[in-house]
């Protein structure tokens, strides 16, 4: 009684210490996800559909080894053989797929039916006597759980978690031979022809969830952006199921190519919504295009020199020293005549935040203004602070999400003057207009070229939807997979 007592203890403590240690380390590795990806019940239906040819393709190619005996039938010992024996035909039906919180997906299939054919021998009495038969196996049930994990490389996988088949009726036809031959099929070769058949049924249907993994093992983990970018889309943490969906959360985060430095922020967690009318929601948060703003500015090409080719002809003035000229008067009177150049340039990197329906973007920057001299040398004028704010538009185009943005308000502050005092109120407008006409739509092309969302295989986008939410941006989308028939995939 006391030694059981203390190995219960034991097992207690011995489990207290584990789940301890699992729950350390996932807050260690833990990380919140800066992206999130989940399959709801929608697209599980759809995988199943076209799932279920190659499963039921894996299933026809199960072997079945020659069988030989003898027994006693009609009080006559009977020497049998049965050999080559192939699967004719396979068919499913009342197939179901189905999420199972905590743990993965269940798939079941209700009611299927395998057509095999062989041949047949006996011996008996000095008789040798032999024939085919076809055999139909009704009512087979099959009954699984897909577990869902990580596989330590940022790749989702899956695995059989468990299996169990039943076989309900068999009816044979024997082609040659005497009628009491049913007998010996009915008393011994039949129940040994599904005792070899029924454990290769679930190893068939194993075989084929683990051929999804290959598949899986497409996700675009790291995505190339440009030359300047790359976005990690490698699963963080263990995959969530719920009766929402199975959710993944992804790193999402942008990294220089070849150099992964953290920016000094971290990803807030979010929780999707409970929304499933799609097959697949992506949820982009404010963090994973802070980070990109974050590389950006590392790599030094948040700059952008303003000349006055750039300004259209349209414009009611040029970059010249005698348009500022006309706010700062000695300007005029020291450069007169000369162009003038602009650099913008990040003071940081900006900030992008998320609100119900409304995308903004906040840049602070510094504004210098140079004189163009006739040997081309530029004489420093002045420089300015700006906070900017744009408002942005966001879609999803093919693979990939765009952005559009809108100026929505400008704040101007002298840095530093070379040219005596300056009235910066009276820039407000002048400058509005250059980053109208110079600025945004340089960076509206930028960002029509867009960044790939995370992918598996050749996948497409149908009926794409998209919301802002508070701290991220909700994609419901549903998928379809290239060409029409996907090889080996559950
Ligand atoms: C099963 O029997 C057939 C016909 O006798 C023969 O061709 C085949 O090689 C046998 N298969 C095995 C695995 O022994
Ligand atoms: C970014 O903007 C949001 C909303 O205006 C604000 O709450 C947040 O503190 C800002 N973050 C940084 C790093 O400035
Ligand atoms: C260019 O011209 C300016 C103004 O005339 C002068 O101050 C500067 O020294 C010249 N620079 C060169 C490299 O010639
Ligand atoms: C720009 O925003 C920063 C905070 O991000 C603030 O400290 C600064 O005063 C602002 N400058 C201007 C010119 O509005
Ligand atoms: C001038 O701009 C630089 C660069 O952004 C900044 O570090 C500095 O604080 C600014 N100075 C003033 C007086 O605004």
């Amino acid at each position: 009684m006391r030694r059981s007592n203390k190995v219960r203890v034991d097992m207690v403590t011995l489990w207290c210490v584990l789940s301890l240690l699992t729950f350390l380390s996932v807050e260690a590795s833990g990380t919140n996800p800066g992206a999130k990806l989940r399959v709801t019940q929608k697209g599980l239906d759809y995988e199943l559909e076209i799932s279920i040819n190659p499963l039921r393709e894996k299933l026809k190619t199960i072997q079945i080894p020659n069988m030989s005996g003898k027994e006693e039938v009609l009080f006559m010992d009977v020497s049998y053989r049965v050999s080559s024996m192939q699967i004719e035909e396979v068919l499913m039906d009342s197939t179901a797929v189905g999420l199972v919180p905590g743990t993965g997906v269940s798939l079941s299939i209700g009611k299927a039916y395998i057509d095999l054919k062989g041949n047949w021998e006996v011996e008996y009495l000095f008789i040798d006597d032999g024939g085919w038969f076809t055999l139909s196996i009704f009512d087979i049930r099959i009954s699984t759980t897909i577990g869902v994990n990580n596989d330590g490389q940022g790749h989702p996988t899956v695995y059989a978690a468990s299996c169990s088949a039943s076989i309900g009726r068999v009816e044979i036809d024997l082609h040659g031979g005497l009628s009491w031959l049913y007998q010996l099929f009915d008393s011994y070769i039949n129940s040994a022809l599904l005792d070899a058949l029924q454990p290769q049924i679930c190893t068939m249907v194993t075989e084929a969830i683990n051929s999804i993994n290959p598949h899986l093992k497409t996700l675009n983990v790291l995505a190339q952006v440009d030359k300047y970018a790359e976005i990690d889309y490698s699963i963080v943490g263990s995959p969530f199921v719920s009766y929402s969906g199975i959710d993944l959360g992804l790193k999402g985060e942008f990294y220089n190519i070849g150099q992964h430095q953290e920016p000094p922020f971290s990803p807030t967690p979010f929780s999707l919504p409970a929304q499933d009318s799609n097959m697949l929601y992506i949820a982009l948060s404010a963090f994973s295009l802070n980070s990109a703003g974050f590389v950006y500015n590392n790599a030094g090409v948040l700059k952008l020199y303003i000349t006055d080719d750039m300004i259209p002809s349209s414009c009611p003035f040029r970059l010249d020293t005698k348009t500022f000229g006309i706010f700062i008067p000695q300007i005029a009177k020291q450069y007169p005549g000369l162009k003038m150049e602009f650099l913008l340039k990040a003071a940081k990197e900006p900030n992008i935040s998320f609100e119900p329906n409304l995308m903004t973007l906040e840049a602070s920057s510094t504004v210098s203004a140079y004189a163009i001299q006739p040997n081309a040398t530029l004489s420093p004028l002045f420089i300015l602070n700006m906070n900017a704010s744009v408002s942005a538009l966001i879609y999803v185009s093919g693979l990939k999400v765009l952005g559009k943005v809108t100026l929505k308000k400008i704040d101007l502050t002298l840095n530093t003057s070379n040219v005596g005092p300056i009235q910066v109120k009276l820039l407000d407008n002048v400058a509005w207009t250059i980053l109208n006409v110079a600025v945004i739509p340089r960076v509206n092309a930028l960002l029509k070229n867009g960044y790939p969302l995370p992918a598996i295989g050749e996948m497409n986008l149908r009926n794409t939807q998209l919301q802002i939410l508070k701290d991220y941006v909700l994609i419901g989308t549903d998928v379809q997979f290239g060409g029409v028939d996907l090889p080996d995939v559950l």
